[in-house]
């Protein structure tokens, strides 16, 4: 509640939708600015035609401030990225997005999601355990950092309906 508030006050509600390949460009532009290693145009213009990956944007008025990502196969998907812009963190946007995300997936037939998460992203891990998603497994060294630190990830599951 507090994040739509905040939102009206700055002149706009988040609204969630289906991104169309007209996003690509701003899509990129997110996740290079969320992750080390950024997906460039032409990775998001390709999943925005597959039929088989989920694309949902979190717009306030024409600007995209945030996007979920997944790709599915028979009735299994797998979170592939969500992020929001780091000007709109800490407001509880990201949970609308997410639920409103796994209730597509629900939509299209999916009855149980995976996802992988850095063992030590605190925000990203509190979101998914709020969202009901439970720890099923652990793979050591799993990501390596522009550092050469390697750091862990945990696999997390929600089975849905
Ligand atoms: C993960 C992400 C989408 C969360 O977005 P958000 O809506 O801003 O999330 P919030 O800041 O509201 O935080 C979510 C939860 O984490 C908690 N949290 C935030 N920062 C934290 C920290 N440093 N330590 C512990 N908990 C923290 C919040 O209190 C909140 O928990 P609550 O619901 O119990 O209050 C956002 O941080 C992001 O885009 N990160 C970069 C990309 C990324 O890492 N994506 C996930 C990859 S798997």
């Amino acid at each position: 509640m507090m994040g739509w508030l905040s939102e009206l006050w700055r002149g706009g509600t988040a609204v969630i939708e289906p991104a169309t390949l007209r996003d690509a460009p701003g899509l990129a532009a997110l996740h290079g600015a969320s992750f080390h290693r950024g997906w460039g145009e032409s990775e998001f213009e390709t999943m925005l035609t597959e039929r088989n990956t989920l694309v949902h944007r979190l717009r306030i008025g024409r600007k995209i401030i945030g996007f979920a990502v997944s790709r599915m196969a028979a009735d299994e998907a797998e979170i592939l990225s969500i992020a929001i812009a780091a000007s709109h963190r800490g407001r509880g946007l990201s949970r609308d997005l997410l639920l409103t995300h796994l209730g597509h997936l629900a939509g299209r037939g999916v009855r149980t999601v995976f996802l992988e998460v850095e063992e030590n992203n605190q925000p990203a891990r509190r979101l998914y355990e709020r969202a009901g998603f439970g720890i099923a497994g652990r793979r050591e060294r799993y990501y390596r950092q522009a550092s050469g630190e390697q750091l862990n990830a945990l696999l997390m599951r929600r089975d849905l309906s």
